[in-house]
């Protein structure tokens, strides 16, 4: 019997999905460190998987109606791709870049906008780049043709050849991928006018300072320029100009820094003008203090190789009262912890992670962290003030942070023949209790859980004379204990008294009869036992 899955059973399923991919992503980029990029699209397509997922409920409205205004402006400037033409614009052309979406996909609907804007960047710059759209959905064959598996996907041509897209997904980091692909990965300014309408357009970016563009320092900076595929580098050989970029600029030899839009503007690099190390300085400084997770850029948040992240659940109105402290206290862990803000309002964004907290339903603020190498989660339980943070977040960096739990409020059992059991309650009333216990794991959403329920409520009735059994019951939906491992629902675990270390799983499939008398067995074979030792 299939029941239709309900809404609460699809959100479950969402969030199992993406915290399952979101953790296997991170393990995953963990154990191949240098191959950063096949990472993040593995992610991508994990992630795109449970976009599909969710995407097919009929519940897209709002979506559908801002994805109109995405298409109007995105009509204008780039080519659109059919099942006639999608061959011969590629073939035909030296640079394509191609972006395949769904109308339907609200990450495709938050990517178009960017992706027009740098299309219309980029014709003003003169790139030879042409930007290209195909829906994906109304052209499967062209789609496949060209090798386009998800939405939203970038591929980029070079006379028809294909290549991995590895940039960024703001109009400001497609311009700039697209301008490093296409033979201009530095940009070099002159002039102080020039530098100003720079700064006009770009607002995150590395300057590179010069006496002469040439001799091997050079070539190892315009090497990185190269090789890292989200951040514009410009080069300068002029004082003044270098000044208006970055103001404290040391001109008296070579220099390096990288410049952002916050706070925390202008960070100078110290180490050698060496390609490699200039790219480690700029992966540990290329995020803002507190980054913003979008649709968009939630893989590479994930993929970080940052492991320690700390996540602020808010209202943006909340977060703005708090942002200030907590660029303060990013400053202090900046490369060790990153910080990450999420409205609370976006449920696909923030429900799969509140639902690890069971805070769902909250409307303040929340505070909570992962320890990505460990794969521990982390609530911050008082009140999220600067002080509480810092104390926070040295915590999380030093290891002594009690890992989160989940567990409904302690229940009342005095009377119930079937003891609910809670996260907090699994040690002692299950663990530490004296006697045999056979727990039922469920959840609300489970399929076959009712059955097991009935059958367990018959069990309870049949032995309810015999003292050392307990029957007990707990929702692994809603509480959590290290030692309750469970991921298959329904579960019966009979915990024998004289060994609670090694649970027995029963059969959920068995007849009424066999569990009785496979519950009868188990406890003489302990009686047994019992006797031999006596
Ligand atoms: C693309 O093909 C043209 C014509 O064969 C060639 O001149 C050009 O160098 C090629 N471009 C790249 C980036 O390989």
């Amino acid at each position: 019997m299939i029941r239709k899955p309900t809404s609460k059973f699809v959100l479950f399923i969402l969030t199992f999905v993406l915290v399952t991919s979101y953790f296997t992503g991170i393990m995953a980029s963990e154990s191949v460190p240098s191959d950063n990029d096949e990472e993040d699209l593995e992610g991508i397509e994990e992630l795109l998987a449970v976009d599909e997922e969710v995407e097919r409920q009929p519940d897209g409205e709002s979506v559908k109606s801002s994805e109109a205004e995405v298409l109007t402006k995105a009509q204008r400037i780039v080519l659109e791709l059919n099942s006639d033409n999608t061959k011969r614009v590629v073939d035909g052309n030296e640079f394509v870049l191609v972006l395949g979406y769904a109308p339907w996909c609200p990450r495709s609907a938050e990517l178009m906008p960017q992706f027009a804007e740098a299309a219309t960047s980029l014709k003003e710059l003169g790139s030879p780049l042409l930007m290209a759209k195909l829906d994906a959905e109304r052209y499967p064959k062209a789609a496949s043709l060209i090798g386009i598996k998800g939405f939203p996907t970038l591929i980029l041509f070079v006379n028809g050849t294909s290549q991995v897209y590895t940039g960024g997904f703001t109009a400001e980091e497609i311009v700039t991928w697209g301008r490093k692909k296409t033979g201009v990965p530095v940009i070099r300014i002159s002039s102080v006018t020039e530098a100003e309408k720079f700064l006009k357009k770009y607002h995150t970016f590395v300057i590179g300072f010069f006496q002469k563009y040439e001799g091997p320092e050079y070539e190892e900076f315009v090497d990185a320029a190269k090789s890292d595929s989200e951040l514009q580098f410009v080069e300068v050989s002029n004082d003044e100009v270098a000044k208006v970029v970055f103001p404290d600029v040391q001109t008296t030899g070579l220099f390096l820094g990288i410049v952002k839009s916050e706070p925390e503007r202008y960070t100078t690099y110290d180490g050698a003008f060496q390609r490699d190390k200039i790219l480690e300085f700029l992966e540990n400084n290329k995020f803002p203090l507190v980054t913003k997770l979008t649709e968009i850029n939630s893989v590479r948040v994930y993929s970080s190789p940052v492991k320690l992240q700390v996540f602020v659940f808010a209202e943006e109105d909340g977060f703005k009262n708090l942002l200030e402290c907590l660029q303060d206290v990013a400053k202090t862990f900046k490369s060790k912890i990153m910080f990450i803000y999420v409205d609370i309002k976006d449920e696909n964004l923030a429900k799969p992670f509140l639902t690890l907290f069971g805070l769902e339903e909250s409307e303040d603020p929340v505070v909570a962290a992962f320890d990505n190498r460990a794969s521990k989660k982390f609530l911050l339980e008082s009140k999220p003030t600067r002080n509480n943070i810092q104390e926070f977040c040295t915590g999380l960096l030093h290891g002594t942070l009690l890992p989160f739990f989940k567990s409904l409020p302690i229940p009342d059992n005095r009377e119930a023949s079937i003891k609910t059991i809670v996260g907090k309650t699994f040690g002692d009333a299950v663990l530490s209790s004296p006697k045999n216990v056979l727990l039922e794991v469920y959840t609300p959403w489970c399929i076959n859980c009712e059955a097991t329920s009935k059958h367990v409520e018959k069990l309870a009735k049949h032995f309810k004379d015999l003292d050392s059994l307990v029957f007990a019951r707990i929702d692994a939906s809603a509480n959590e204990h290290p030692k309750l491992l469970v991921d298959d629902y329904p579960t019966l675990l009979l915990y024998q008294a004289n060994d609670k270390a090694n649970p027995i799983k029963l059969s959920t499939k068995s007849s009424l009869k066999e569990l009785a008398a496979s519950i009868n067995k188990h406890l003489k074979a302990q009686d047994q036992v019992a006797k031999d030792e006596l």
